[in-house]
């Protein structure tokens, strides 16, 4: 295919929406979609209640059925002032798992919801730690503007404080809830209006030298506008000074407010999104080589697997972040893990109006691949010239259960199936220090019921889990052990590299230990 690849993949913009549940990632994820024409009406991206289901029907129930898969709104790809954009999906409550945070592995920026009634949320600081980890780019949208929620120099100064990452302001609220009058546009310079006066031409207002708008307007004699002015004014001079090079190092996030139930404040977010946000970079290898996004040898690496919940089928869809060169259906690579030839066949790209066969997908793109075992996660794929990316990370699980086979007499497939779904990086697995007992971790509840079903289904093996909560895991170096260490606060277990770590019963529990041991060094996964 004739294609430009250099333009390809500069236009191209993966990122991923962290945030905490109910904060605004489906509105703002469906109002992005209205504005770029992919949908046209409310209600499409994520079927509520009953008020519509329409997107379940149509696409997704559809595609289930057509493929026996079930594929959630795991990427959605949209078009949008000339780029394109990769919506990569981080489930949020009941189904967080390992996934959600393998994900974040995958995009080039996040895009941090905040409810500005509620300010910085335990799921959002767990996925910016994550996000924080990598040095990517985190550009925050303070949303539901509409409502009276807390001052905006207090959410700023907690965001700053709770995640320990400075904030550059974009635009300012000139008031909240009913006395919202706009934004005090600083990137801009400019006021963006809620109600315009006139005509549509009025919605932005250029400011001029002195900070203020030129003309008659009712709303400048408001106090809500003079503190807004004065806000701003404090703000330039004292605040963080917008700098590209840390908002892409992620180092210092631009910070925007709106409301994205009734689309203020939305376009401009995206449209500076746009701007600022990284195009694909080049990614590193394990030797330490770099593979350039424009290279026209294809590679790509599997950050996520979605396997199938239907007991009456047993394909899966392996998701594959394409990291360099151009993807057409029908293509040759090698399994580098395996050193295994695939011809890439049956590929599916997740267009929010369309979802169709992959025609051609370059550096950037998530591409789904429909899999009968082949792979597994963090595996690389490539032709032309032999890669092999870094492993992904592993994430300290924080629930934990005892398993056994429910039948002893399956003790084999018991046996088997755990050790090919740990391999895959479905569960995590520890063993009691002395008496073997198996334990097995997850970051999220939903990852325990997966892996169950998958046992039963996959390896017609049947488990019983018991459940011990929440517990901190903290390594400790095999040298420093001292089986006395483990008391009635923690437990004692290894991992599946026969690493030692201390299961606390909470963070009490961790302290109490650290002030017993000052010299040992504990460490936590990512
Ligand atoms: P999530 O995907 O992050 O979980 O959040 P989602 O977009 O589903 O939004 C959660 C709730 O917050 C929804 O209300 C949604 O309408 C509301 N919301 C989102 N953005 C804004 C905003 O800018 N302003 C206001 N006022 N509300 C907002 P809900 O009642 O739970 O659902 P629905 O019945 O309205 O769909």
């Amino acid at each position: 295919m004739n294609i430009n690849i250099v333009e390809e993949v500069n236009k191209r913009r993966t990122f991923a929406i962290i945030s905490h549940p109910d904060a605004g990632k489906t509105t703002i994820t469906e109002a992005l979609l209205l504005f770029s024409g992919a949908i046209r009406e409310k209600g499409t991206v994520k079927a509520k209640g009953k008020k519509s289901n329409k997107f379940a029907k149509s696409d997704w129930m559809e595609i289930e059925k057509q493929r026996g898969i079930s594929v959630t709104s795991s990427v959605l790809q949209v078009h949008y002032d000339n780029h394109q954009i990769n919506i990569v999906d981080t489930p949020g409550h009941e189904d967080f798992s390992e996934d959600t945070y393998r994900t974040l592995m995958a995009v080039d920026a996040a895009v941090m919801v905040v409810d500005s009634g509620k300010g910085i949320e335990p799921q959002t600081k767990r996925l910016f730690e994550v996000v924080s980890h990598r040095g990517i780019p985190v550009f925050t949208f303070m949303n539901k503007l509409d409502r009276d929620g807390r001052e905006p120099l207090e959410l700023v100064a907690e965001l700053e404080e709770v995640l320990g990452i400075n904030a550059h302001i974009m635009n300012w609220p000139m008031g909240m809830g009913k006395s919202l009058i706009g934004l005090y546009d600083l990137y801009n310079q400019r006021l963006e209006l809620r109600n315009p006066q006139d005509d549509e031409d009025d919605l932005y207002l250029p400011l001029n030298d002195q900070g203020d708008v030129d003309g008659d307007y009712d709303f400048k004699e408001s106090s809500v506008y003079q503190q807004a002015m004065e806000d701003a004014m404090l703000l330039s001079e004292a605040g963080n000074p917008f700098d590209l090079e840390q908002i892409q190092q992620g180092k210092l996030t631009p910070v925007f407010f709106g409301s994205a139930l009734t689309g203020f404040g939305v376009q401009t977010f995206f449209d500076a999104y746009v701007d600022l946000a990284p195009h694909p970079s080049a990614i590193e290898t394990e030797d330490g080589q770099e593979v350039e996004p424009y290279s026209e040898d294809f590679s790509g690496f599997i950050f996520k697997i979605q396997a199938n919940m239907n007991p009456a089928h047993r394909d899966r869809i392996a998701f594959i972040r394409i990291v360099s060169g151009v993807f057409e259906p029908g293509i040759n690579v090698t399994l580098e893990r395996t050193n295994k030839k695939l011809r890439m066949a049956h590929t599916t790209q997740f267009l929010a109006d369309a979802r169709e066969e992959v025609q051609l997908a370059v550096a950037g793109d998530i591409i789904g691949l429909y899999d009968t075992g082949n792979f597994q996660i963090g595996d690389t794929i490539y032709n032309g010239k032999k890669v092999k990316f870094k492993p992904l990370p592993q994430f300290t699980p924080e629930l934990f259960m005892r398993v056994t086979p429910k039948n002893v007499m399956k003790q084999k497939s018991f046996h088997k199936g755990m050790e090919q779904l740990v391999q895959e990086g479905a569960i995590q697995l520890y063993k009691t220090y002395h008496t073997e007992e198996y334990i097995i971790g997850a970051v999220g509840q939903l990852q325990f019921e997966v892996f169950q079903h998958r046992l039963l289904h996959e390896y017609n093996a049947e488990i019983v889990m018991t459940p011990i909560g929440h517990k901190v895991a903290r390594w400790i170096d095999p040298a420093d052990l001292d089986p006395n260490m483990s008391s009635s606060r923690n437990l004692l277990v290894k991992d599946r590299f026969d690493q030692p770590l201390f299961l606390f019963d909470n963070q009490f529990a961790e302290n109490w230990f650290k002030d017993k041991y000052p010299e040992i060094e504990l460490k936590s996964l990512l």
